[in-house]
């Protein structure tokens, strides 16, 4: 396995492959939902990039940022037991040599959901996502359907913008109680960790979103927004866990819409 720092030597090499590439871009913090997204791309192409990048356009909140999690010792061995043949892990002077004087910006569906109260967030992911897939050329990249709306704007960007790379969402996975796999998980103490643990149960067996708000509200969850859109119901809330917010997203399709 390669690691790579430097985006020059990047592009140098890149230019040197002939084969086809998959591509599984994280914020590091690796956890076993990364680690599926990079076992598929291993068993479905020639060699699998992975690029570990926390993208600091993408938080509208300093201590959101500040207290991403990071394990980068970890998640080389974790990237190198499952096959992966190159590691991209470039820092915010390199990705943004224009100092974000150009973005990427959607008008319609990146204003709802986790748009409607993270300003500027997927302005921030979109253009890092476009960087990225220019920088690594792949065949397919993969993305965990945790973050459905993610998935559905970087796959609408690239038809919209002609891009050649097959966007592939993957199933999330979950912890034994439900839990979807999200590397802000290891923020999450005892009882936030439990309340954590009722999130996914409460979207799935609510009858109406505003019950689901009722029963996280009770439990103590602030609740960004539960909203049920093309048959799917999109829930974000935020966790109070050792003096710390923890925000956990989610989105399944209900039992009342099955
Ligand atoms: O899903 C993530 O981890 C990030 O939003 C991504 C796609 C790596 C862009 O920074």
């Amino acid at each position: 396995m390669q690691l790579v720092k430097d985006l020059e030597q990047w592009q140098r090499l890149r230019s040197e492959l002939d084969k086809a590439l998959g591509f599984v871009p994280t914020m590091g913090a690796l956890h076993e939902g990364h680690l599926s997204l990079l076992r598929r791309s291993v068993a479905e192409n020639e060699l699998t990039v992975l690029s570990i990048f926390v993208n600091a356009t993408q938080f509208n909140n300093q201590a959101d940022l500040q207290s991403y999690p990071t394990s980068i010792e970890d998640d080389l061995k974790l990237a190198q037991s499952v096959g992966v043949d190159l590691v991209l892990m470039p820092d915010y002077v390199q990705m943004y040599p224009d100092n974000f004087r150009f973005q990427m910006h959607e008008e319609i569906f990146s204003q709802d959901l986790c748009g409607s109260d993270r300003s500027g967030h997927f302005t921030g992911v979109l253009t890092v996502v476009l960087k990225l897939l220019n920088l690594v050329q792949p065949e397919k990249a993969y993305f965990g359907l945790k973050d459905y709306q993610q998935y559905l704007l970087i796959k609408d960007m690239c038809a919209g913008l002609f891009l050649p790379t097959q966007i592939i969402g993957c199933e999330t996975l979950r912890e034994n109680d439900g839990l979807a796999m999200s590397s802000r998980n290891r923020r999450l103490d005892g009882v936030a960790r439990d309340v954590a643990g009722s999130f996914n149960g409460i979207l799935y067996h609510s009858n109406s979103d505003e019950d689901a708000i009722s029963a996280l509200q009770a439990l103590g969850c602030n609740v960004a927004y539960i909203k049920t859109l093309y048959g799917r119901r999109f829930g974000a809330v935020e966790i109070e866990s050792q003096g710390d917010t923890v925000r956990l997203i989610d989105n399944l399709v209900p039992e009342n819409l099955k």
